[in-house]
């Protein structure tokens, strides 16, 4: 009886044991980011997750009445992801006083509409002003102590030389990450956080008060030299630039390491930017430790010197800084406005910087811009600024020829979105092993030469077969080599033709053409595609002198814009 109780008791255990591990197995990890071959890519419940989001204005998220009507338009345009602001002052309105309500509105709302969020720290800094503090950190200039300017005004912008700003923020934010811990670690909702926003001084170079203008007059920090000295063949040449016009020297004041000039005062504002960073950026990951990224507000073309722009944010000069300053920090991403995305995006991802665009436009461009950077440079996602205001995803460059949108879900940004949502199983699977590009095309930039596969893609512009004299005005498309002799691309506006590279025939003919769509990951053939679909000259004789066979894929606006293409090869 007493041995029949005893092994009861002993079953009894073991099943509860064996729930609890099955329990603890099922629980996904938290949102993480991950490489994969050359990508880093963000996790999230156990699988890659790609973000195609967007950024409401800085204040929508301090009403949830006004969330409230965001929120339907974000499904309707397909968004995944929406990048929401919480500020500092909205959390810790009386001292010590944390009331996290707001959040947890915004998690409800954005859980019911099926949407991930990911959470802007609007802290010490917002576009390099301290405009997001408490009214009680506003109101004691001596207790929170601020940047002053060659003036010898002080400015509305926290100084970083200082504890106790560092320690408030600090303590403030990790209360926030604790609380999204303890609200969000079974759901995972929010996927990452943004450290403040665009920081940096701006009205000067650099904060020339006392405490500012002693450590200006100390060595550079022997953690930075190290880091200098260590990565010297592979510094970013911006830095190395300064560095070596300075002559290369190893220990010295700032001045001394890195010349008299403006670019100096950058630097030392960045190590300083970054320091205070990371420390907040340990302690909120101590408490929940969810990716954590940075903002910048780019050099624009009419900037003269560092403080036009916020001086110190990580820029491609400060890149460096920012990597040996804050190894707490996962992503430094630039916000993008410039025409020259293209460029800009190339000069973040580099030496180890993921790729993510927290803002940037949501127009037609916008739609070529999320393609490019997440098929050529691996982005973690894209996310337009301004969102819920709609008439800025308006289309910028209308074809005459094209319908206005009818609605929200045909808004260039929601249909490419809504094709990306299809590919975004194959993109994630290809990413980071050399078989997916991007093109991204202008009236200035008409071509790309992509090298994918066993093929050179040439990627044209479309233009009016007739009248070529006409040309779209953005053309974008994304390239997946998913076999052998095998592609499938998305695009808009643009012409892709095929040329071999490999030992063998010299023509690439096209064997079969078919448009469709994913379900699930899976392809759902639609229509074969043929004759007009494909040709794209009848001057064969031409054609075959430079190895081409006259036809290729034809993106025209969002027609056929999945299409999947098998080639083959003659002489
Ligand atoms: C860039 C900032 O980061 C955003 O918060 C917003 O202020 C936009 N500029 C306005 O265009």
């Amino acid at each position: 009886m007493k041995n029949k109780l005893l092994f009861r008791i002993a079953f009894a255990g073991f099943i509860m044991l064996a729930v609890i591990a099955c329990n603890k197995k099922s629980k996904p990890q938290i949102p993480h980011l991950q490489k994969q071959g050359t990508a880093t890519q963000l996790i999230v419940n156990d699988k890659p997750f790609l973000i195609l989001g967007g950024e409401v204005a800085n204040t929508a998220s301090s009403s949830l009445e006004y969330m409230n009507t965001v929120w339907p338009k974000l499904n309707q345009m397909n968004f995944n992801t929406v990048l929401i602001a919480v500020a500092w002052g909205w959390v810790e309105p009386e001292e010590g006083k944390f009331d996290f309500s707001l959040v947890d509105g915004l998690l409800q709302g954005a859980r019911s509409h099926n949407l991930k969020v990911v959470f802007l720290w609007f802290g010490s800094w917002k576009n390099g002003i301290s405009s997001f503090v408490p009214t009680w950190v506003k109101g004691n200039q001596e207790k929170f102590p601020r940047v002053q300017i060659k003036s010898g005004k002080s400015i509305e912008v926290l100084s970083t030389l200082n504890k106790t700003n560092l320690d408030y923020d600090t303590r403030a934010y990790k209360a926030f990450m604790r609380h999204i811990r303890e609200v969000d670690s079974e759901k995972n909702t929010v996927l990452m956080i943004q450290l403040q926003n665009e920081v940096g001084v701006l009205g000067d170079s650099r904060d020339r008060s006392n405490p500012a203008n002693e450590a200006f007059a100390k060595a550079v920090p022997k953690e930075l030299m190290d880091y200098l000295v260590k990565n010297k063949e592979i510094l970013l040449p911006e830095l190395s630039k300064v560095w070596e016009t300075a002559g290369f020297k190893t220990a010295g004041t700032w001045e001394e390491v890195f010349g008299t000039t403006p670019a100096t005062d950058e630097l030392f504002m960045a190590w300083n930017y970054s320091q205070y960073m990371d420390k907040m950026a340990a302690a909120g990951k101590a408490e929940y430790a969810l990716p954590v990224f940075t903002n910048t507000w780019i050099v624009q073309p009419q900037d003269k010197v560092p403080g036009d722009y916020p001086s110190g944010g990580p820029e491609p000069l400060t890149l460096e800084i920012w990597r040996a300053g804050a190894p707490h920090i996962d992503i430094n991403a630039p916000d993008i406005y410039l025409p020259n995305f293209d460029e800009w995006i190339a000069l973040f991802n580099r030496n180890g910087n993921p790729l993510f665009v927290p803002e940037s436009r949501g127009d037609l461009g916008g739609a070529a811009n999320a393609f490019y950077a997440i098929g050529q440079h691996a982005a973690i996602g894209y996310s337009p600024f301004g969102i819920d205001n709609t008439a800025r995803l308006l289309v910028e460059h209308p074809d005459p020829n094209d319908k206005a949108p009818a609605g929200l879900e045909e808004l260039p940004l929601s249909r490419a979105y809504e094709t990306l949502r299809q590919l975004s199983p194959i993109i994630l699977e290809h990413q980071g092993k050399g078989t997916i590009a991007a093109a991204w095309l202008t009236p200035e930039k008409q071509t790309a030469e992509i090298q994918l596969g066993n093929y050179k893609l040439n990627v044209d512009l479309w233009r009016n077969r007739r009248n070529p004299e006409q040309a779209a005005k953005i053309g974008y498309g994304i390239f997946i080599a998913v076999g052998q002799d095998e592609y499938l691309i998305s695009g808009s506006d643009i012409k892709v033709t095929f040329t071999p590279t490999t030992p063998g025939p010299p023509i690439a003919g096209l064997a079969a053409v078919e448009t469709g769509k994913f379900e699930n990951g899976r392809w759902i053939p639609g229509r074969k595609l043929s004759g007009d679909d494909i040709l794209l000259r009848y001057d064969l004789g031409a054609a075959a002198d430079v190895n081409q066979s006259g036809s290729g894929l034809q993106f025209r606006g969002f027609q056929h814009n999945i299409q999947r293409v098998k080639l083959y090869r003659y002489k």
